[in-house]
């Protein structure tokens, strides 16, 4: 029998393969779009990110929890006791949820109006200017780890525009740079969980991530403040480490978004992301429902090969003792 992925995996390594070698047949619709969006005040405004971050959680994580709702026979905690009638765990309506989405969006529109964006690929120039500092006369630091405030005054009391490379990247470097944001995510977060559970002060913080009964796709953003603001610097910092373009930034947060509602959805989908890459790549649902349900191995959130040299160096050193 054909596996049903065959098919959207044989489209998805087309696509990713042809961006990949051809560049040149992607050019033209990117710089048609890129143009669009350059003159776009939407896309210019300094918060796009926080909002376009919220919209697709707003879209993704209903439609899975829509998915737990409706098919029990998916759900990993029914498949494991083979009981259908296991009632689901409490879950709250889409539309009951504004209040986690401000408590989201708060912080992070303090900083979007108060600090200057700093892309990969803009000129120094413009990011002064979006700043509101003279640029002809600024020693400003166009890189991502100085943080720049904005320069208040009362014309201007809040960094309301992002300074945007003057060019598309190409699809070659759009999707060397996704795989590569979201590989390096995938280490430091593995890090930085780790931490999270074996340190008493930061497992105070993560204990409410693992505050559920059966896991489910709401458990997602089920998160410390501080714990959703250090994730979000995280998958800041894996973009701007290797200078993404401002593009490969937007097209990171729908595919992040669903990566991190896909392990925590509960369920065993056809459509998984674990089932889509080659077997044994991917964490998928199941190690990070395993995770939150016993807590005591699996911490990377989308890889295999972290977590299996961890366990492989513990069993080394459990057998040496
Ligand atoms: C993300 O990185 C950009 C570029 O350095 C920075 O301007 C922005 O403030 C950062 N956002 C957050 C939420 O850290
Ligand atoms: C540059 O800025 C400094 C203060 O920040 C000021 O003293 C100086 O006159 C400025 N130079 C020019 C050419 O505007
Ligand atoms: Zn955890």
């Amino acid at each position: 029998m054909a596996s049903p992925v065959l098919l959207p995996r044989l489209i998805l390594g087309l696509i990713l393969g042809s961006a990949l070698v051809f560049p040149a047949f992607y050019q033209p619709a990117l710089e048609r779009l890129y143009e669009y969006l350059l003159i776009s005040s939407i896309y210019r405004a300094s918060t796009f990110e926080t909002f376009w971050t919220v919209i697709w959680y707003a879209i993704i994580e209903p439609l899975y929890t829509a998915k737990f709702a409706h098919n029990p026979q998916l759900r990993l905690a029914v498949k494991k006791d083979g009981d259908i009638t296991k009632p689901r765990p409490k879950m709250t309506r889409p539309t009951h949820r504004i209040k986690e989405g401000l408590t989201y969006i708060a912080p992070l529109l303090l900083l979007d109006l108060t600090m200057i964006k700093k892309f990969g690929g803009v000129p120094i120039y413009d990011l002064a200017l979006s700043g509101n500092y003279d640029p002809s006369n600024v020693s400003m630091h166009g890189n991502f780890l100085a943080p720049s405030l904005h320069r208040f005054t009362f014309d201007s009391p809040l960094q309301t525009a992002r300074a945007l490379p003057p060019t598309p990247p190409t699809s070659r470097q759009l999707v060397l740079q996704l795989t590569s944001s979201i590989v390096i995510y995938d280490t430091v977060f593995f890090l930085f969980h780790l931490a999270l559970h074996k340190l008493p002060l930061l497992n105070r913080i993560h204990s409410m991530h693992h505050r559920h009964g059966e896991i489910n796709p709401q458990i997602t953003n089920q998160l410390d403040i501080f714990e959703r603001l250090a994730l979000v610097m995280l998958a800041n910092f894996s973009l701007n480490i290797i200078g993404s373009h401002v593009l490969t930034r937007t097209l990171f947060v729908p595919l992040f978004v669903w990566l991190l509602v896909d392990i925590h959805s509960g369920l065993d989908q056809e459509w998984g992301y674990d089932k889509l890459l080659p077997t044994g790549w991917a964490a998928g649902s199941k190690r990070h429902s395993h995770h939150h349900q016993h807590g005591t191995k699996y911490y990377e959130p989308f890889f295999n090969w972290w977590d299996d040299t961890l366990e492989w160096y513990m069993a080394k050193t459990a057998a040496k003792r």
